[in-house]
Order: C-alpha cells, then sequence, then structure tokens
C-alpha cells in the first residue's frame, strides 16, 4: 500500500451485523450461546478499499487483491474519453464529506475534463457507522451528446474492473437475463476467460467470491434502469449509463456500488439488501398487505390448465363461475383468482400489445364487475406492453401522453395510471400484474436510449398502484427492474423463474430468490399442478412431482398457486401449505441456495452439494428458530452443517426427517459442526428430503427434553402464522396457536425422544394454547 493512497477499512461486521442482525443477536444473547463462525471465516480479515490520486483503486482482504481498477473512460462528441490514453485529463482532486441517513460520508472525487465538458468521479464511502460498501459516482457536471455506439456497451466505465489474468482463487456468479436474472444466470472463475457476462439491457449485479465466506456484489446503486455494465474485449467489466443513451442531461448523477463482507454469500446479500432497503425506505408494509402473498389462490397463467382456454364450449365467465362453485364445493380456499392475457384485446400481429385493458364480451359477456361481484375473488390482473395502436394514446386520439413507436407504446402519463387502476378496481383487481418488463425495455427505443424513459414507466405505475390501493408483481423484469423496485413501495413480488410447464426444472428459485430477499420482494415460483395427469391439456405434458412443486412455492414466501382442471385438484396435497381459510402457514425468510450450492457451481470441487439444497427457518416468538432443509436433485451425498445451513445464529443441536415413505414418525438426530447431516444421493426431484430444525427444551428434571415438530400435515410444521408465542417456564413449554374457528390440528413433538401427537381445535377466538409439560396429560400416542 502506498503511503499517497487514501485508505479505507471495512469493519466486516460492525454496523451492518447488528442493524441486520438485531434479532439474532437477540437470540444470542437470550440463549446466552456464543455466536459461532459462519460457513466460512467470521473473523477473517476485513476488507480493505484503497485509492489512489488518479482514482486508482484496489479492494483487497488480508493482504491479497481481490478487485482491480482499470482506467474510467467516457464517450461524448462520438469520442471515447479514457484515463488510459490521457485524453481523458484529470483537473483536479477534492475531498467532499457530509451526512446523510445511513451516517457520515466522505467522498474522494476526481473532476476529469472530456474535451470541454466537466466529468466528475467520486467514491464515496460511509465512516459512521463504517458500512463495508463503497460508492461509485458519475457527475455530468456538463452532459454528454454524441454519446450513443452500442446498446449491449456502456456510454462510461466507472468503476472498471480488471479481471485477472491468472487464477487467483475467485469465482463469480451473476444473475442476468429475464425473469430476475434467472434466464441468463452465470458462474465463473474470476479469471480472463473464465466465464461470460451477457451486457446490455439483460446485465446485473456480480458477486465474486471465495470459498472461505468471502464475498463483493457489484450492483447499480441509483439509476437502475439506464446504468449497464459490459465485459470489454480487455477483459475489464465496466459500469457505466447504457450503450444507447445518446445523450446524457447535465447534472445526471450515475452510481454503482461495491458491498463486501466475510459471512457468506446469502448473508452479505441479505446486508447488503438492507442497506439498498434502509437507504430507498422500502419497507415491507405493502408486502404485508398483499392479499396474493398471503392467501393461496388460483392461477390461469402459462402452464395453467385454463391459459387461453376456457372450459369445452364455454366462455371465461363461466368458467370463473364454474370454478368459484367448484372451490366451494371443496373447500379449497382460494381467496383470489389471477387472469391472464387471455382477457383483453390486442393489437394485429405488427403491433402486437394491449389495446385496451379490459375485457370484451366474447370473454366476459355480462363483464368482469359481474364476475367479481359473484366470486367475490380480488383479482391478480396480467397486463403485456401497450400496442402501437392502443387507443389511449394521444397519437391515437386517446387521452394520453404515450411514446409511440412502430410496434410498441410506453405511456409517460401518471393521470393514465390513475385512471386505468380507478377502473380496474371496480372489477376486483388487487394486484396489477407487469408482465414482459424485459420485452417492453429491450425492444423500444425510447427505452435505451434516454436516461428517463424508462424510470419515469415503472415510477409512475407505482405511484399510481399506491395512491389507489393496488400492489404490483413483476414479471419477466430484468435485473434492472428489479432493482428500481427498490424506489417504488408497491412493487412486493416478482416472478423469479421461466413460465411453469409440468416437469421442467423452473421450480429451481434458489438462488434468484437471494436477490429478491435482498430487495425486499417475495419471491414467486409461477402456477403449478397438483395432480400429475390433467386430461386434454394443451401442453401434452405430466407433471412427475407435484409435492415438490407445492413445497417449493411454500417456502418461497411468495404466492402459491395452483392451476389445476376442475376436478382434478389433490385438495390434500395442496392444502398441506395453508390453514383451512387459505392463509400460507411460511416460513420467516424465502429459502434460499446454501453458499455452497453457489460454490459447487463455479468449482465443482465436490464441497457443495451435487444438486439443490436450499434452507429457511421460521422465527416463532421471541426467540425461537425452527430451521428448514430442502435437498433435492442430489446424485451425490452431502454433509450438512448447521453453519453450511446458514442457522449458526441459532445453533441447533437436533434435526428431524420429515416422516413419510415408510417412516411414520419423525426421525431425530444430532446435529452440529462435528456432526453434520448427511444429505444422501436418494434426495432426488421425485423424493426430495426435507428436514427440520427444533430447539431441544428442557424441563421439569434436567432429564426432560421436549423437541418440536409441530403440524405434520404441513409442509412448514412450525409457522409465525400459525405459532403465535412460546413460553418456557421451569415445569414447562407453552405454545399459543392461531387458527380458524373450529379448525382441528395434530401437534407433533417428541417427549423425551417419543413422538406425541396432540389434538387441537380452535374456538371461536381462533386462539388455542397448549401445554407441553410433563408428562403430558391428554398426549395420544399414535401407532402407524
Ligand atoms: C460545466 O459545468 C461546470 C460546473 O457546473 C460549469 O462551471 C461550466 O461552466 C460548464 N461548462 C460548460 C461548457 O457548460
Ligand atoms: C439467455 O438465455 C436464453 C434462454 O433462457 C437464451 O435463449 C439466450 O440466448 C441467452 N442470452 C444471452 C445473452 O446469453
Ligand atoms: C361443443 O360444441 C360443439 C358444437 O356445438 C359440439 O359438437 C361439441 O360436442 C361440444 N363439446 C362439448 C365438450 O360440449
Ligand atoms: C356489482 O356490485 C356493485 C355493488 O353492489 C354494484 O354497484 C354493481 O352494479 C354490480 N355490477 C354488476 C355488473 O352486477
Ligand atoms: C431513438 O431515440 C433517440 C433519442 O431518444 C433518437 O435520437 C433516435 O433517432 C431514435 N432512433 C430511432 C431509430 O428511432
Ligand atoms: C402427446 O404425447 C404423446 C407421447 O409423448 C404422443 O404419443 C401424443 O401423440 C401427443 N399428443 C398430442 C395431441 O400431441
Ligand atoms: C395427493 O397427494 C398425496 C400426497 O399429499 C398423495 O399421497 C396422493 O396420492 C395424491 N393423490 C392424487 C390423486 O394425486
Amino acid at each position: 500500500m502506498h503511503r499517497s493512497m487514501r485508505s479505507f477499512l471495512f469493519f466486516a461486521f460492525s454496523a451492518s451485523f447488528s442493524l441486520v442482525n438485531a434479532a439474532q443477536l437477540d437470540s444470542h444473547r437470550l440463549n446466552s450461546r456464543p455466536s459461532k463462525p459462519a460457513t466460512g471465516q467470521r473473523d477473517a480479515d476485513p476488507f480493505s478499499f484503497d485509492i489512489d490520486g488518479h482514482a486508482k483503486f484496489t479492494f483487497s482482504q488480508g493482504g491479497s487483491a481481490w478487485l482491480q481498477s482499470a482506467p474510467a473512460f467516457l464517450y461524448t462528441e462520438g469520442k471515447r474519453f479514457s484515463a488510459e490514453d490521457g485524453s481523458l485529463k484529470l483537473d483536479h482532486q477534492a475531498t467532499e464529506s457530509g451526512a446523510d441517513k445511513m451516517g457520515t460520508w466522505t467522498s474522494q472525487c476526481f473532476v476529469y475534463m472530456a474535451g470541454s465538458r466537466s466529468w466528475k468521479l467520486c467514491a464515496k464511502t460511509w465512516s459512521s457507522p463504517a458500512w463495508p460498501l463503497v460508492v461509485f459516482q458519475q457527475h455530468y457536471m456538463n452532459g454528454t451528446d454524441g454519446s450513443a455506439h452500442d446498446t449491449d456497451s456502456v456510454i462510461s466505465g466507472f468503476p472498471s474492473f480488471q479481471i485477472p489474468t491468472s487464477d487467483i482463487g475467485l469465482g463469480y456468479f451473476s444473475y442476468q437475463g429475464g425473469q430476475f436474472g434467472y434466464k441468463n444466470l452465470t458462474y465463473g472463475k474470476w479469471i480472463q476467460g473464465g466465464g461470460t457476462l451477457s451486457g446490455g439491457a439483460v446485465g446485473g449485479p456480480v458477486t465474486v467470491f471465495d470459498q472461505k465466506g468471502g464475498a463483493c456484489i457489484m450492483a447499480p446503486f441509483s439509476e437502475f434502469m439506464s446504468t449497464s455494465r459490459e465485459l470489454d474485449s480487455k477483459g475489464r467489466v465496466n459500469w457505466g449509463v447504457m450503450g444507447g443513451v445518446v445523450s446524457v442531461p447535465q447534472g445526471f448523477i450515475q452510481q454503482t456500488a461495491v458491498y463486501c463482507g466475510n459471512a457468506g454469500i446469502n448473508q452479505v446479500f441479505s446486508d447488503w439488501g438492507t442497506f439498498m432497503r434502509t437507504y430507498y425506505d422500502k419497507t415491507d408494509v405493502y408486502r404485508k398487505a398483499d392479499l396474493s402473498i398471503h392467501y393461496l389462490g388460483y392461477y390461469t397463467d402459462a402452464g395453467a390448465y385454463y391459459y387461453v382456454k376456457p372450459e369445452p364450449n364455454k366462455t371465461y365467465e363461466q368458467t370463473i363461475l364454474d370454478l368459484k362453485a367448484f372451490a366451494d364445493l371443496l373447500g379449497i380456499p382460494f381467496r383470489y383468482i389471477q387472469y391472464d392475457a387471455w382477457f383483453y384485446p390486442k393489437g394485429p400481429p405488427d403491433s402486437r400489445g394491449t389495446m385496451t385493458w379490459s375485457a370484451t364480451s366474447d370473454i366476459a359477456p355480462d363483464g368482469l364487475q359481474y364476475v367479481y361481484n359473484i366470486t367475490k375473488w380480488p383479482v391478480v390482473a396480467h397486463n403485456m406492453w401497450w400496442s402501437s395502436k392502443t387507443p389511449y394514446a394521444k397519437a391515437n386520439g386517446g387521452k394520453y401522453n404515450f411514446i409511440v413507436e412502430k410496434q410498441k407504446a410506453i405511456p409517460q402519463d401518471l393521470t393514465f395510471w390513475m385512471d386505468l387502476f380507478n377502473q380496474a378496481r371496480l372489477w376486483g383487481v388487487s394486484v396489477y400484474e407487469q408482465d414482459f418488463l424485459d420485452v417492453e425495455f429491450g425492444t423500444m427505443n425510447a427505452t435505451q436510449s434516454t436516461v428517463d424513459v424508462a424510470k419515469t414507466w415503472l415510477m409512475q405505475m407505482g405511484q399510481a398502484a399506491r395512491a389507489t390501493g393496488l400492489t404490483i408483481q413483476y414479471c419477466m423484469s430484468n435485473p434492472r427492474h428489479a432493482m428500481q423496485s427498490l424506489e417504488i413501495p408497491a412493487v412486493t413480488h416478482a416472478r423469479v423463474s421461466v413460465d411453469y410447464r409440468p416437469g421442467l426444472d423452473q421450480w429451481q428459485i434458489g438462488v434468484t430468490s437471494i436477490l429478491a430477499h435482498a430487495l425486499g420482494l417475495a419471491p414467486w415460483k409461477d402456477n403449478f399442478w397438483t395432480v400429475t395427469e390433467q386430461p386434454g391439456n394443451t401442453y401434452n405434458m405430466s407433471e412427475p412431482d407435484p409435492e415438490l412443486k407445492a413445497v417449493v412455492s411454500t417456502l418461497s414466501t411468495g404466492p402459491v398457486g395452483s392451476s389445476d382442471m376442475l376436478q382434478h385438484t389433490n385438495v390434500s396435497l395442496l392444502m398441506q401449505c395453508c390453514r383451512v381459510d387459505g392463509l400460507i402457514l411460511k416460513p420467516s425468510k424465502p429459502a434460499t441456495a446454501i453458499d455452497k450450492q453457489l460454490w459447487q457451481s463455479v468449482w465443482n470441487n465436490g464441497l457443495g452439494p451435487s444438486g439443490q439444497v436450499w434452507t429457511t427457518y421460521s422465527h416463532v416468538g421471541h426467540d425461537w428458530y425452527f430451521g428448514i432443509i430442502l435437498a433435492a436433485g442430489l446424485t451425490d451425498d452431502f454433509k450438512l452443517s448447521p453453519s453450511d445451513a446458514g442457522f449458526q445464529f441459532f445453533n441447533p443441536t437436533k434435526v428431524l426427517r420429515r416422516p413419510g415413505q415408510g417412516v411414520p414418525d419423525p426421525l431425530l438426530a444430532d446435529f452440529g459442526d462435528n456432526s453434520p447431516l448427511t444429505l444422501t444421493s436418494r434426495c432426488t426431484v421425485h423424493d426430495f428430503c426435507m428436514y427440520y430444525t427444533s430447539p431441544v427444551f428442557t424441563v421439569g428434571t434436567e432429564e426432560t427434553q421436549i423437541i418440536i415438530y409441530g403440524e405434520e400435515s404441513k409442509f412448514v410444521p412450525m409457522s409465525r402464522d400459525r405459532v403465535s408465542n412460546i413460553e418456557v417456564t421451569g415445569d414447562g413449554v407453552y405454545v399459543t396457536f392461531q387458527g380458524t374457528r373450529m379448525e382441528t390440528i395434530i401437534f407433533t413433538y417428541l417427549f423425551n425422544g417419543a413422538t406425541v401427537r396432540r389434538f387441537l381445535m380452535f374456538d371461536n377466538s381462533g386462539m388455542a394454547t397448549l401445554s407441553l409439560e410433563a408428562p403430558p396429560p391428554m398426549s395420544v400416542r399414535t401407532f402407524v
């Protein structure tokens, strides 16, 4: 490290740990358990960031460089100005400082001249608290002109990172492409030629990591819709304004951040997400209020039985009424319905897209309001991009401001969205599903050649949704749309994989769910069939693993939406998601792929599992954690420790295997870093494995141990949506439940190793309590 360099030391767990993991710290304190190392080394050297007088910088950890800068550049007046060849001239340097809601910050700034235009670059860090994050800023003091050159590249580079030519033991993964970065998700070694990164519209956050728990996330920090990255021919990753932008307005500020930590990929994402959500005031208020996230729903989107296919010789109106009658008959508590692209008229082939967002009489002869009045089902309503022929646009004689191009149109008018959503409320719309976000952005010129059109489109949509009491589901979002949702409170959930097709692997949402969780969005897996054979389906396919699809939906914390043919729903399977009133019994966070699964994707060296291993937990009452482990598609055995699972902060010592396949009772085993759980190659996609952890409750005499399994008939046997509290006194364990009036459940626990099943019925208050004291007087020992 040169003396002239400014050096900033990150304290890996200082501020971020205390903010993000307040609950976890509480748990340590209340249980008086020592904190244990994570997957990696929690006590690893912190990351440091050094920048010299020419804006040359390095991120390093324990003396080894992780990320090294490449020279900054800018396109304007049709020319490339670069610090490398001196055409971009350093005018002066400045140190700026201040305070914002994240704390006190300092910026090292460099004012460059690109011809006659000033371009100021800054590296901003917070010192109190010392967030492990650097924000790189590009200030367009005089704007630019004649910048556009290639939509797949960038018009500016700062920060730029030089990928090393030799293997320094680091790998990367990147979210890129449609459906939340799922489509082109990529992994590789952090070495030139070690992998690919797609630029342009599809690019997204890049995470560089080691096999000890270290990870640095590079991602846009603001102006998400117009920030891109490219991998250039010199092996550099350049972040800046997207390549199609013709001119950048004076005063525009583009920002990219790098966030580093040692607590493992999942935890670093979670910490970064907490920083971003705090910075943008993205709360969970709208997510908590979104009916479609909390209750069972019925879907008619692609993959569904009734996708563009009503019942034979019936209208969609009649089909929906039949569905409602059928659900009532069988007591399936669907609490809302999703209408897909079938309900509204589209433009002609050369300008396909939504014409008017309302049902025509061939779809609903009596109107969708009539349907809503009968079903009382709130509606999740799909929309695609707008046809260039839409009569809403002023260019076509309508009332509203749209930018109209050859095939598509894009609204730039808050009043338009207000009117549209107010109208939609009348026919029951509760969630606006904006689909084809990637197509609308990636195939229009206005969205890609300006810094503000795409942002205005999404911000106005969000503002109107908020004002009219709707929430928004994003579908086919690129990472840029996903990140833009940080500024849009009404966006509550997003699709995180491609469309459902029976039997395809689109259920593998463990990695995209890491990003969704960070951004505060509920991941949505898409619809699924609960019965293998659906006679006459348009796909000519069958679903071999309905149970896995139901489990994945439930563990996601997003919507759970089935899509079977009338009379072909497996009700007992479906209801394992939920209470009898349709409330989904969720874990406390989305299930996500463990860090070692990502390691394995890069190095393929057996340090990680050979298939999908995802974990999550329920946080119940004040300080009790119940871990959940899902393993599927394994071809080799894998030994999972509590810290591999991300459970080190609640330190479970026992694990229970879900009963099934001839095993009538939950199987108990020790679980610790020295007694890992072996997930075997028998955990296939069809016969996937599920394990649950419980605290060990010791009551009465020291010998009495109680281990809770919970509701065996649910995928999440211990959920805070069911168990509101657990109280432990000297003589017993008292569990408080919430349910539906007259609902009965069976609650399972192990009492000194013996399986005990207790029946419970909810009274009018929807409350019930159970004492697990020793010996349980009302217990029923069941034999199978
Ligand atoms: C560029 O911006 C700087 C700072 O705002 C200003 O002082 C200067 O006059 C501008 N130059 C031009 C050519 O507009
Ligand atoms: C992204 O993935 C899709 C398939 O999901 C593929 O067709 C397309 O070529 C990929 N695009 C890039 C830029 O890698
Ligand atoms: C639908 O209508 C056609 C023509 O009226 C008839 O031939 C056919 O049997 C009907 N299909 C069903 C399933 O009712
Ligand atoms: C639906 O119900 C509302 C409120 O009762 C009523 O005003 C409206 O006329 C009904 N619409 C239809 C089409 O039945
Ligand atoms: C795309 O938009 C930019 C400005 O937004 C404009 O200068 C350019 O002419 C447009 N290109 C086409 C093909 O319409
Ligand atoms: C459906 O698939 C089966 C076997 O995959 C095939 O034999 C049959 O012809 C297909 N039916 C249609 C209508 O495509
Ligand atoms: C319904 O699901 C259960 C598993 O919960 C399974 O045992 C049963 O065979 C399924 N029934 C049908 C008709 O698919």
